[in-house]
């Protein structure tokens, strides 16, 4: 037999030491052993099913599946539950385009997911964007003011409904009660994207879930912070403000018409776990957090973001399974990369001013001791003698923010300007014309400009900034930056 890459490899990879702090959340697998439920991943091959009589069908669930369902919608505190696989992505979509029709329009965090972006594309909606507040400091977004929602939905009195992140990346909650309340006292439906917070039912500790804020719909990422496989999310729903059969339909449109026994079959593991286990396992994993922070709290150059950023206006909780270091003097690339190479510790990303983890139920106490002692020695190695290029890009970037904090005027809906004609223009000279690209600096994810929207010196400014830091980019045609993709013209390609 010829070599088979990816297998060889991804063993190889879960064959080490590596200590996992990104996704997906089972961390390689091994809490299944320390679960003792070792036999899902032994009958991988053989549970990999279609539809027969006795396996059920997620698109018409009448048995197997539809209870499997049932038992997620009581651990999970929700009135009807859906197993997703093809990911969050494909779940959002379906949210947001059973909730609001062609035409229509919807407050969004402007600190949305690409699919967040893309179901606007796909369902002809219309955003009116919210932006969330800066942390100029930290280079991270916080939360959205409930005020600034409010004063939208007076002046927009013909939106549908009002969908934000929650939590975020880096585990900012914003107070999402309060968001709801105001959006139900004008009868819009309020949707999450809680990729990040399939987790949060599992401790008082840890931010309210948007199923306990009353929210209509909400999307998590069941593979990133709890235990089911890569790919695998589920969808929660509350009350009858969304249509249940248009969302059903909405799912038969984005999901595949042979959907994968495997991820909905660890979709169901992960909801047993969740209810039967996993207050026990959060109590040892917030326990292990917080020795690791006090550990390391007095590192010298070492930062956290912790509790104290609940002070700012925006922010009602914090998510503490996710872990922001900050390491005076590196910037977080170098950081992430020391990490990954001397120390075998993979995080989940860096910004230029640190990086982030993503800590699981399936962490064990020692990941953090090891991840503790990293940081320990790369602070004695490289915060008493910063490199050049660092301090000078950290002069640079103290100052900037990769984010806006106003959306540029909309000429055209992100449907239209997907359509119409467009070409390259040198970015030097695109200034008053309409973008064509949605173009998204990494960190933080928030779309700098969407396609239909004007280009302003301000845009060609940060651009020029992120292409001398080199930060990264994405939705750019034009690999070198030198050259923008605008609009044409009025006609459709
Ligand atoms: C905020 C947010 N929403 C949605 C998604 C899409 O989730 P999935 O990868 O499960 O499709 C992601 C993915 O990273 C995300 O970060």
């Amino acid at each position: 037999m010829k070599k088979t890459l990816l297998i060889e490899k991804l063993i190889e990879i879960s064959n080490g030491d590596k200590v996992s702090f990104h996704t997906p959340g089972h961390k390689f697998g091994k809490i299944f052993t320390k679960l003792k439920c070792e036999r899902i991943l032994e009958s991988l091959t053989i549970i990999d099913s279609t539809e027969l009589a006795e396996t059920d069908n997620l698109h018409q669930p009448i048995g197997i599946i539809k209870k499997a369902q049932e038992n997620a919608a009581e651990a999970f505190n929700s009135d009807k539950t859906f197993f997703l696989v093809n990911g969050s992505t494909a779940g959002v979509y379906a949210m947001i385009m059973s909730a609001v029709e062609p035409g229509n329009k919807i407050i969004i965090g402007r600190d949305c997911h690409q699919s967040v972006i893309n179901a606007l594309i796909l369902g002809d909606i219309q955003p009116i964007y919210i932006y969330p507040e800066a942390d100029v400091k930290n280079g991270i977004t916080l939360g959205i003011s409930p005020e600034k929602v409010e004063a939208l939905l007076v002046e927009h009195k013909e939106i549908k409904a009002v969908l934000i992140t929650y939590p975020t990346y880096y585990g900012i909650a914003s107070d999402l009660k309060k968001i709801t309340e105001i959006a139900h006292k004008y009868d819009k439906i309020m949707l999450v994207d809680g990729a990040h917070g399939a987790h949060l039912g599992l401790s008082e500790k840890l931010p309210i879930t948007p199923m306990e804020c009353g929210v209509d719909a909400v999307v998590e990422s069941t593979h990133k912070t709890l235990l089911s496989l890569t790919q695998s999310s589920m969808l929660h729903v509350k009350g009858n403000r969304i249509d249940r059969e248009k969302l059903k339909f909405m799912l038969r449109v984005h999901q595949s018409s042979s959907p994968s026994y495997i991820l909905m079959a660890s979709l169901d593991l992960a909801a047993n776990i969740y209810k039967e286990k996993g207050n026990y396992l959060m109590d040892n994993l917030l326990c292990n957090i917080r020795e690791f922070k006090k550990r390391i709290k007095n590192v010298e150059g070492v930062t956290i973001l912790d509790e104290r950023i609940t002070e700012r206006k925006s922010v009602e909780a914090l998510d503490q399974t996710k872990i922001y270091i900050k390491l005076k003097g590196v910037l977080g690339s170098r950081f992430e990369q020391v990490l990954r190479k001397d120390y075998d510790i993979e995080m989940e990303m860096a910004n230029e001013k640190g990086v982030l983890g993503i800590t699981s139920i399936a962490n064990e106490k020692e990941d953090f001791s090891k991840l503790a002692l990293a940081i320990e020695e790369i602070s004695q190695r490289y915060s008493k003698v910063p490199k050049p290029e660092d301090i000078l890009k950290n002069i640079i970037t103290n100052n900037n923010c990769n984010f806006s904090i106003d959306t540029p005027e909309c000429i055209y809906t992100p449907r239209k300007a997907h359509y119409m004609k467009k070409g390259p223009i040198l970015l030097k000279k695109s200034v008053g014309l309409v973008c064509g690209e949605s173009i998204v600096p990494y960190p933080p994810g928030i779309p700098l400009i969407v396609a239909g929207e004007l280009i302003r010196e301000e845009t060609v400014q940060r651009l020029l900034q992120i292409k001398r830091e080199k930060t990264k980019l994405l939705g750019m045609k034009d690999a070198n930056m030198e050259y923008i993709e605008i609009i044409q013209t009025n006609e459709v390609k």
